[in-house]
């Protein structure tokens, strides 16, 4: 139940009007699906859930914490299963593009998503190699003790079901061998236990190929584990034209608005310059969702970025084309998230990011994730390719803009709403706006 009464039920992801909801009452109903009382749910949000203490013990010369905005996005649906996404951003309408583009998506019956594998690769560069064939059959013919050796090195890994599961040889150069050592993390985003496992192959490694030992690291193209999402939307649930009673202007403005939506995905896939830009849309919903949940999204960002530059030239991570009387989207990019170790163990945010989403697995939280960025793609997307992305967005931002500019809390909504009547969103006319509401009220008393 929520605070004025009104009954929710805890699978649903779908709660019209949530967003008009006062900030109590989105808490009320989020420590509710949580099982925990209000005031516990916000003891655990105050300072953004980390004390100056922990981050002393988590990064060196800790001065304090830096407050990001957490928000919520209902509507999504995955695989059939709701989901209550967290999003952790600084930027106003992400939430709500990504929120209002699942509820289009659900309409039609939400989001597919599938990881394609778990496995992480590590790299142990190997130089001065004399004889490259020589070297490379050594490594070949010991491939199984060299499993062992790298399952060795991480037995807790190996116990959990994961572990190495396949190494190869790349030559670099005229005298350079790489091994790639692919690993199954787990639930964990693995880069502790990729580059122990590196370095413990490392030596053993350099003396079957007689070379001088290199680099031992993980890399962040880990393009193994990938993630695909997609969806589809029906003409009708796309409409920009909403008559209600006229289904034919639906479908009509809903083709239009398709049609703007592959034309600008178009655009991406010819110009790299574009693609950047699409491909940054895409990480605004990728980067909420792993930030929320405590994992390393500069990681996440070298991968997308990577794999997106793979064939020699800089491509959209998802695309859209039109199919039968819907537009259809897909999304597939590199995802190494963790739900178990690194931040996650001592985050109490990230912890109830995880306990609001309800994941299971690590999968099922890139799964989720590469969703959202497809559902932020989309939602740019078709306001860039309609109406522009300005309108919705100044009206969003305007209340940062009315913050800046000095506004009281309980000032805000009411002079950003004069803001965006006013037309011109700017710190020197929400000055203008905040005086001429503080003299009104001053008046009235
Ligand atoms: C802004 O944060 C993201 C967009 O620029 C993405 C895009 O252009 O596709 C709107």
């Amino acid at each position: 139940m929520l605070a004025t009464g009104k009954p929710v039920s805890p699978a649903e992801s779908r709660i019209p009007g949530f967003y008009r909801l006062p900030l109590h009452e989105r808490q009320q109903y989020i420590a509710e699906r949580l099982g925990v009382a209000l005031d516990e749910l916000q003891q655990r949000l105050a300072h953004g859930g980390l004390s100056a203490e922990v981050a002393d013990k988590t990064i060196e010369n800790a001065i304090g914490t830096y407050g990001l905005p957490l928000g919520v996005a209902p509507n999504f649906r995955v695989n059939g299963v709701d989901r209550w996404v967290p999003m952790v951003v600084e930027e106003p309408s992400v939430i709500a593009a990504a929120s209002n583009a699942a509820k289009m998506v659900r309409a039609s019956g939400g989001f597919l998503a599938s990881m394609l594998d778990t496995c992480m690769t590590g790299q142990i560069e190997l130089r001065a190699v004399a004889d490259l064939p020589g070297a490379r059959q050594a490594i070949e013919a010991s491939r199984a003790q060299l499993l062992q050796s790298a399952a060795n090195a991480t037995p807790s890994l190996v116990r959990r079901g994961g572990g190495p599961r396949d190494l190869e040889v790349r030559q670099l150069g005229t005298d350079t061998l790489v091994v790639h050592i692919h690993v199954d993390c787990q639930d964990a985003m693995g880069a502790n236990l990729v580059n122990t496992i590196a370095e413990a192959l490392g030596p053993e490694l350099a003396r079957l190929a007689q070379a001088q030992l290199g680099l031992r690291i993980l890399t962040n193209l880990c393009d193994r584990r990938r993630v695909q999402a997609s969806c589809r939307i029906e003409f009708a649930h796309l409409a920009s034209v909403r008559t209600g009673d006229d289904p034919a202007t639906e479908q009509a403005s809903g083709r239009t608005v398709a049609e703007a939506v592959v034309q600008a995905s178009r655009f991406a896939e010819l110009d790299p310059y574009r693609a950047a830009t699409h491909n940054k849309g895409v990480m605004n919903g990728v980067d909420s969702v792993v930030i929320a949940t405590g994992n390393d999204y500069r990681a996440v960002e070298a991968g997308a970025h990577a794999y997106a530059a793979r064939t020699g030239r800089y491509e959209p991570l998802a695309k859209w084309t039109l199919g039968d009387e819907c537009l259809q989207g897909k999304l597939e990019m590199p995802l190494a998230l963790g739900i178990v170790g690194g931040t996650i163990r001592i985050h109490p945010t990230a912890q109830l990011a995880l306990a609001l989403l309800d994941v299971k697995s690590a999968p099922e939280l890139a799964e989720v994730a590469a969703c959202v960025g497809l559902a932020s793609n989309l939602a740019a997307l078709r306001a860039l390719g309609t109406v522009g992305i300005q309108h919705g967005h100044m009206s969003l931002h305007a209340r940062s803009v009315a913050v800046a500019a000095g506004a009281e809390l309980g000032e805000v909504d009411e002079v950003a709403r004069l803001l965006v009547a006013g037309a011109v969103i700017s710190e020197s006319a929400a000055r203008t706006i905040i005086e001429h509401v503080r003299s009104n009220a001053g008046e009235r008393q």
